[in-house]
């Protein structure tokens, strides 16, 4: 296999602009539904196959979250209670007979504590294993902020149940960490205190049929002490110079590949695990590229990954939102930015922190929560007039259309497609029975 690190380029992100219609969310209404009044969720995926296609299972929906539990259930300290969730997040999963989005029903913690190496879960991916009945993997993060900030991406795996009623859990009562930043491949805590290394999301490859993880990460090398030279400016207009604080944008999107025999065993341990060069990195340009995802369609695949405007660097910016990327040559690239910029689906200006965490499935439906939202007509960036989110945002569509993507369908909230069922052909029926 033939690895390159492709570059997400300051000529890529000049590109980037805000509000146009083909790559913006829409504006969500300030009177959205939420999902359930006594928990806040941000991040989620649904159950799924290997393969990355969305899975039902005996005939379910069933998708993870980040949550936390409300404290004040008045909503009195919500702005609080939201903006210091990381400190208390847990992996919850919700089921759902129809996945339309307004009957998902809040299943709880999916961990047992017992399984946790470090105070925080944050994301992953939730699926089945191939080649059993039941089993499944909850990739996810293990995280802590002292006495370092440690990020290890691990797995923990249990048995799920269904009958006519719901969805329930069994196991999940260990986690295994799969490895670790090396400062080699990609930052460690030594080089950079606010090294991310996290969001592992694992997949077959299907050209060579490996299992290969990726993972949000930074590029390897001390904090700030970057040179942003020809390679990461890519061709910038005469007169352009780099702005002061570039060097400060190092994400990556890492990748590595697990041991032929080891996903049948379930081994997912460190010994089994090879880190690789990066795929993509956008030094000078942000500092983060989040669950990092791929969708292979035809001879194309398509990288996703989140960022922020608020970790561009260098004077760049654009909004919140689901940037990508696409390879001619399979996984290993050369990518290039979708779009020309990078820019898949943003925010609005009109509503620039509604949305978060959005993430593609393999027929281009998107998911994402909802973070806050301005009330129509006021100043966007004042929390007198927001409302705080917590809950999915209405799942749109986009279509890939080799290098370029176009926002297509608006779906309702939180509504979920899935693409196969499990156990293959002995679904379980909720019907009426026919005649
Ligand atoms: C994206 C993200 C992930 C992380 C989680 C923590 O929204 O920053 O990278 O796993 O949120 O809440």
């Amino acid at each position: 296999m033939t690895s390159y690190t492709s570059r997400w380029t300051i000529a890529d992100a000049l590109k980037v602009h805000a509000d146009d219609p083909t790559t913006t969310m829409p504006v969500i209404d300030q009177n959205f539904p939420t999902m359930d009044e006594a928990v806040m969720i941000w991040d989620t995926g649904a159950l799924r196959n290997i393969h990355g296609q969305t899975v039902t299972f005996k005939g379910w929906h069933v998708i993870w979250s980040l949550a936390v539990d409300k404290i004040d259930l008045t909503d009195t300290n919500i702005y609080d209670e939201w903006h210091s969730r990381n400190n208390r997040a847990y992996i919850g999963y919700w089921y759902s007979k129809t996945g339309n989005g307004d009957d998902w029903q809040w299943g709880g913690r999916l961990l047992k504590t017992e399984a946790d190496l470090r105070p925080h879960e944050w994301s992953g991916g939730l699926i089945m294993r191939e080649g059993t009945g039941n089993v499944v993997d909850m990739f996810y993060t293990s995280e802590a902020d002292s006495p370092i900030n440690q990020s290890v991406p691990s797995v923990s795996s249990g048995q799920i149940y269904a009958d006519e009623n719901g969805i329930w859990f069994g196991g999940f009562e260990t986690t295994t960490e799969m490895f670790s930043a090396d400062g080699v491949h990609n930052a460690n805590a030594q080089q950079d205190p606010y090294f991310d290394f996290r969001d592992p999301h694992p997949f077959v490859n299907p050209t060579d049929g490996r299992i290969y993880c990726i993972y949000e990460s930074n590029v390897a090398g001390m904090r700030g002490d970057f040179t942003i030279g020809s390679d990461e400016q890519g061709t910038i207009p005469p007169g352009f110079t780099v702005s002061a604080g570039a060097q400060y944008g190092a994400a990556s999107i890492g990748i590595a590949v697990l041991n032929d025999g080891a996903y049948k065993r379930g081994d997912f341990s460190r010994d089994q695990w090879t880190q690789l060069a990066p795929l993509v990195t956008a030094l000078g340009v942000n500092d983060q590229m989040e669950r990092p995802h791929v969708v292979f369609k035809g001879d194309l695949t398509y990288l996703f990954t989140i960022s922020h405007h608020s970790t561009y660097t260098g004077g760049l910016s654009g909004p919140d939102g689901v940037y990508g990327f696409v390879s001619e040559n399979g996984i290993f690239g050369p990518y290039k930015p979708l779009n020309s910029s990078g820019l898949v689906l943003g925010n609005p200006s009109a509503a620039p922190y509604e949305t978060y965490s959005h993430f593609v499935d393999p027929d281009g439906y998107v998911q994402a929560f909802i973070d806050t939202l301005p009330a129509s007509g006021t100043d966007p960036n004042n929390p007198d007039t927001f409302r705080i989110g917590g809950t999915l945002a209405p799942t749109v569509k986009i279509e890939l259309d080799g290098d370029r993507t176009f926002l297509s369908e608006v779906h309702g909230y939180g509504q979920v497609y899935a693409q196969a069922s499990w156990p293959v052909g002995n679904a379980w029926d909720h019907r009426p029975a026919a005649g």
